[in-house]
């Protein structure tokens, strides 16, 4: 249940501008992005939403607090033949709007996505301290299918990376 009314849904082109705003406020989570790929301009933003709206394998589930994005998810599959069962996931909800159940609700959508596309198993990777990501995939039966040892290095140190999944 969401503590604070929040619309989840699927974004669209008006969806932009606020959109951007919530990636400038996610960009440079130490336990989220990772690699550069992330839009962090209203430009970048505007070519990634764009991909994003275009393909039929690729989801952006947002969540709006009055007309503010607080969380997003991304969730990607494919088109080839050997992969095309398997989605993966990533999302990220603005600092302060945690802990009220956004999180829980977009990866819920996210799964109804990858459901209605007849998909069958989730993954995602996830660093191996990132406690409230893990809490929270643990809740919902995610589980752990391997580790890749000092995976990632931040601020001179490595950090292992997990990789989880879920059978629909
Ligand atoms: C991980 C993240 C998406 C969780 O989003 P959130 O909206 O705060 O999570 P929710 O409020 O929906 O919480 C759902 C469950 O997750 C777990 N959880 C979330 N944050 C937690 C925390 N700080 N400590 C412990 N458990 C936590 C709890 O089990 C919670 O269920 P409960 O409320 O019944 O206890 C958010 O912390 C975030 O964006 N972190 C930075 C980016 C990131 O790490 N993304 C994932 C990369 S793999």
């Amino acid at each position: 249940m969401l503590a604070v009314p929040t619309h989840i849904a699927l974004a669209e082109p008006q969806d932009l501008a606020r959109l951007s705003v919530h990636f400038a406020e996610v960009a440079d989570e130490p336990l989220f992005v990772l690699t550069s790929e992330f839009p962090r301009t209203l430009e970048a933003t505007e070519k990634f939403l764009s991909q994003v709206l275009s393909s039929p394998h690729v989801g952006l589930l947002i969540g709006k607090q009055e007309q503010k994005v607080v969380g997003h998810c991304l969730i990607r599959s494919t088109d080839h033949p050997a992969l095309r069962h398997v989605a993966k996931i990533s999302m990220a909800v603005s600092a302060d709007a945690r802990r009220q159940g956004v999180g829980e609700a977009l990866l819920r959508a996210a799964e109804k996505w990858a459901q209605q596309r007849r998909l069958r198993k989730i993954v995602l990777d996830v660093l191996a301290n990132n406690r409230p990501a893990l809490r929270l995939y643990e809740k919902l039966a995610y589980r752990e299918e391997g580790a890749r040892k000092d995976q990632v290095m931040i601020d001179g140190h490595y950090h292992d990376e997990l990789l989880l999944a879920k059978f629909l």
